[in-house]
């Protein structure tokens, strides 16, 4: 196995890869996918190549990825294209020979699952057959390769008051996303034990921080805040969530890749568990001290926090989240290395210094979705 070495910039960290030549990365212009690759590219020490495969789908922006195009040249290629097409994933592996893959392509809002279940089971079910199939002939018995699946702590189910998911807490997902999820990682642990197909897995709780996409809550509601708009929370709003920094996220799965033992998954969470009615109430004060509402003439008078509205609850809607990762604590020495108040004010900043990113985002095909409202 091939080690790659190299001059490394400060926090950054030093990690023997397996095949350092390529990575193949799927739905990388997504949020995570694209804080992933700029996370590879900019903090580690590989010095290979990128290939990002991704059917640029409403949640798929170019603009996530503008810097790093330019900037990486020759390191950086986008190809647009369907998971779920065998033939097109065939010829991405014949022609570039990844030694890695970093799966993150999926549907990946709950609320559009609800609503329309079809592209889910596509996209989450059959794009990830598609990609191990051919990984598995493609790779054929090697052992120096990996394909990394990113999956969710949905998988799990639901939790009652207290305790938090493990690797080993039985699979009960509850909505079309997480079902399919739940689907996918089956489908990859089974290439694994069938085939002896060189996999890792990791099941993450709700990621947050720069590109997410204004249909996710935090996003959402800082944007609407901003605009003087209704900050709709579901039900009583008293859902937990346990929210991880992206940046964090990314070097969990870095670390994974390149130390975690095949076959194995690992639960990656922010030690951050919230309601959703806190989490709201926290970007409504994070606001108020880097955009003050006096100061917003869309508020006409108003507070932030005045303008949270209970709406009608998600169908289904799972109680709380918690997630134990003493495992990838244990064994891979990851944790996250910021606090939800840290991570939420650099988020504000984010939206606030990006409001072109912003406009183009809310003029592409996110516009007018959010229309349709639960009703029962
Ligand atoms: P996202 O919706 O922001 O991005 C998904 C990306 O996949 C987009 O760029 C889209 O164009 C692309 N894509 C969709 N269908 C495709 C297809 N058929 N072929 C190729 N590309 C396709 O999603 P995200 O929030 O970045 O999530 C990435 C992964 O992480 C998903 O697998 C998701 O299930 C998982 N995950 C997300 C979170 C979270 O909080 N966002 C938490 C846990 C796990
Ligand atoms: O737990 C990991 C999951 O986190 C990922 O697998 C999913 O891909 C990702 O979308 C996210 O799912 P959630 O459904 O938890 O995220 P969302 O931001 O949609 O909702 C977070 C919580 O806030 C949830 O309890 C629903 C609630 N909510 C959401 C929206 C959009 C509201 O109260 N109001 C809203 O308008």
């Amino acid at each position: 196995m091939a080690s790659i070495s190299g001059k490394l910039q400060p926090g950054t960290e030093k990690i023997k890869m397996k095949n350092p030549s390529t990575i193949l990365v799927t739905g990388g212009v997504g949020f995570i996918g694209s804080n992933f690759i700029r996370y590879v590219l900019e903090k580690t020490a590989f010095k290979g190549r990128i290939v990002n495969l991704d059917k640029l789908t409403y949640a798929g922006n170019p603009e996530n990825l503008a810097d790093v195009q330019k900037k990486y040249k020759g390191r950086y290629v986008l190809v647009k294209g369907d998971i779920c097409d065998f033939k097109l994933v065939g010829r991405l592996f014949k022609k570039y020979s990844p030694g890695i893959v970093t799966h993150f392509a999926a549907e990946s809002h709950v609320d559009r699952s609800i609503f329309g279940p079809k592209d889910f089971i596509e996209t989450n079910i059959h794009g990830t057959f598609s990609l191990l199939e051919t990984a598995r002939q493609a790779w054929a018995g090697r052992k120096d390769v990996r394909f990394h699946h990113v999956s969710t702590d949905e998988v799990y189910g639901s939790l009652g008051r207290t305790g938090k998911f493990k690797e080993t807490t039985p699979y009960d997902p509850r909505s079309p996303y997480s079902a399919s999820k739940a689907s996918s990682d089956h489908l990859v642990m089974a290439y694994h034990h069938t085939y002896g197909l060189p996999v890792t897995m990791s099941n993450c709780s709700n990621n947050y921080g720069p590109y997410h996409f204004p249909e996710k809550l935090i996003p959402l509601v800082i944007l609407n805040a901003l605009e003087g708009k209704p900050l709709p929370v579901y039900g009583d709003g008293m859902q937990v969530r346990d929210w991880l920094y992206v940046e964090d996220h990314c070097a969990a799965i870095w670390r994974v890749i390149n130390k975690g033992r095949v076959g194995q998954t690992y639960n990656v969470g922010g030690n951050s568990e919230m309601a959703n009615i806190n989490v709201v109430k926290n970007i409504c004060a994070a606001l108020e001290k880097y955009r003050p509402s006096c100061c917003n003439v869309d508020l006409k008078g108003k507070k932030y926090l005045d303008l949270v509205t209970y709406v009608k609850d998600r169908p289904g809607h799972d109680r709380r989240y918690a997630i134990d990762f003493s495992k990838i604590r244990r064994e891979l020495g990851w944790k996250p290395s910021v606090t939800f108040k840290q991570g939420l004010e650099r988020t504000v900043r984010w939206y606030l210094d990006n409001s072109a990113w912003v406009r183009d985002v809310k003029t592409g095909a996110y516009r007018g979705w959010l229309k349709k409202n639960y009703t029962r």
